[in-house]
């Protein structure tokens, strides 16, 4: 009797070791870590504010830029290629953001952000998800 207990209390004990293992194991969440984002935006402040007081810089303040129409942040002055774009229906969901984070001047021809880009898929899935912070 005792000893089938033991046995159970083994078992269970080992069944939570490996459910302890299972998170620090499985892939990144598809949703990104707004907190890493944070410190990756690091790149985009030379030119981007966001958050309160933000306001527009060499590039426009990006509060709100998440679902939103390409071009529209009030009082910058686009290129004329990002407002074409923003008129022919460029939504910046987290997919246009992700191909446009990763090359901007491929995913834009004539687009005047001068960034080379983030290659890491994981990078910029965390800085969007620290731009939907900011609605
Ligand atoms: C060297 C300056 C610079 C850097 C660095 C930079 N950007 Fe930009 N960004 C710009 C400029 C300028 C524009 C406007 C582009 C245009 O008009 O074609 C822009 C446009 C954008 C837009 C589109 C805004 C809109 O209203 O349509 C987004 C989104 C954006 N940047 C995000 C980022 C993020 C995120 C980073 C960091 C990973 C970053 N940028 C880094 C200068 C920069």
């Amino acid at each position: 009797m005792s000893f089938t207990t033991g046995n159970r209390i083994l078992a269970a004990s080992m069944a939570l070791a490996l459910l302890a293992v299972i998170p620090a194991t499985s892939p990144a969440c598809a949703d990104g870590d707004a907190a890493h984002g944070k410190e990756v935006f690091a790149k985009c402040a030379l030119c981007h504010q966001i958050g309160e007081d933000a306001r527009n810089n060499v590039g426009p303040a990006l509060n709100g830029v998440y679902d939103a129409p390409a071009a529209s942040r009030s009082g910058f002055n686009y290129s004329r290629a990002l407002n074409e774009a923003g008129n022919n229906g460029l939504v910046w969901n987290a997919e246009n953001l992700d191909n446009y984070l990763e090359n901007p001047r491929g995913f834009l021809t004539g687009g005047r952000m001068a960034f080379a880009g983030i290659p890491s898929p994981d990078d910029r899935a965390d800085i969007i998800a620290y731009l939907k912070q900011f609605p």
